[in-house]
């Protein structure tokens, strides 16, 4: 499926995030993940439970239901299963048949997000999540503030392909976070096992308007950034923002960031996407961290955008329209032969 080869959607045996911690309570809640419906709730201790999420009766959906102690309780005729998936009642009847059960999904929750494994859970292994200290999330050098959730009006991978391609950012986002010359500064690129990521170096650029109007800095800036992408879920970069000096980089910071996409498949047409932002500098001003997930917001509804007009103009198309590939799209282009690669390394024989 566009823009991966035909027929390929999604990895499933990898880690995504699935919810904010806080949007998980004693009310199910219903979300696809890779094209699969999930039902998510808390038991009576608080733990996050992810089970299928379509009753296996009447197709019901068990994230539109009821909790019942720590068991989700169909709301249709009543069928009630554990946190493991096993069917615990079905008030009609006494026997339980076999077939009467749901998946249970592995969830691990870390920092302020939780974790699904949508595939198989016997190889659910959570040392593959990356390690929330070396993000910056749980270290106490950044300040970390969630953003919001975004329902994403188009195929995931369309959200991979915006942020596998930074020079978007002069021209989409260019009242908030653009400056001048992203588009021809030298891109640096490297990959190792699971991993992808490209920098920019740009001396002497315009300052963002977003960074201008929050730090009050006015004049010119050296501008660093960049982006590593942990496939196939997580997008973690840096910006960083220093006076002009005549050595790139050594001039005072004016601000340090770190940035954090998350993508996860939701139906064939659709996604999750979870924001967040670190600081290096006025780690206690709370304020500051609200002001800038705010000012962001209007940069995602920018990319949420372009994304739902892309997945609009493609489903209006009876054949796939034909794209043209640029010498800028290589970092994008490779990321997206890195997930087919992760996709048909599932489909092989003896895969499971
Ligand atoms: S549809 Fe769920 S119990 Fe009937
Ligand atoms: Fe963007």
């Amino acid at each position: 499926m566009y823009p991966l080869a035909e027929g390929l959607f999604a990895p499933r045996n990898q880690w995504y995030i699935a919810a904010w911690s806080h949007e998980v309570t004693r009310q199910p809640m219903e979300r696809w993940i890779v094209n699969q419906p999930v039902a998510f709730y808390r038991t009576e201790d608080g733990e996050a439970v992810a089970v299928g999420g379509r009753c296996p009766h009447r197709h019901f959906p068990l994230g539109k239901s009821r909790v019942e102690g720590d068991h989700i309780e169909c709301l249709y005729h009543g069928i009630t299963f554990d946190r493991t998936g096993r069917c615990v009642k079905i008030p009609s009847q006494v026997h339980v048949p076999n077939v009467c059960r749901i998946p249970a999904y592995p969830l691990v929750e870390k920092w302020q997000w939780l974790w699904i494994w949508p595939g198989d859970p016997d190889k659910a292994d959570p040392s593959l999540i990356p390690d929330h200290h070396v993000l910056g999330l749980t270290d106490p050098d950044y300040a970390a503030v969630g953003g919001p959730y975004y329902s994403v009006p188009g195929r995931y991978t369309l959200m991979h392909d915006n942020l596998l391609d930074l020079s978007h950012l002069g021209f989409l986002h260019r009242s908030t976070i653009a400056s001048d010359g992203i588009a021809e500064a030298q891109e640096v690129r490297d990959e190792g096992p699971g991993w992808l990521r490209s920098a920019r170096n740009m001396a002497n650029v315009s300052c963002p308007p977003l960074i201008a109007k929050l730090l009050q800095h006015q004049g010119r800036v050296d501008r660093a950034f960049g982006m590593k992408w942990h496939l196939p879920a997580l997008h973690a970069g840096f910006d960083h923002f220093h006076e002009v000096a005549p050595e790139f980089g050594t001039g005072r910071l004016i601000g340090g960031f770190r940035v954090y996409h998350a993508i996860t498949p939701g139906k064939t047409n659709d996604a999750h996407y979870f924001f967040a932002l670190a600081r290096t500098f006025a780690r206690d001003d709370v304020a500051l961290g609200e002001a800038f997930i705010n000012g962001l917001r209007a940069t995602l509804d920018e990319d949420m955008f372009a994304t739902r007009e892309i997945e609009a103009m493609l489903g209006a198309h009876a054949q796939m329209p034909q794209e043209i590939l640029l010498k800028g799209d290589t970092h994008c282009v490779r990321g997206r032969r890195m997930l087919e690669q992760m996709i048909r390394a599932e489909q092989a024989p003896g895969a499971g």
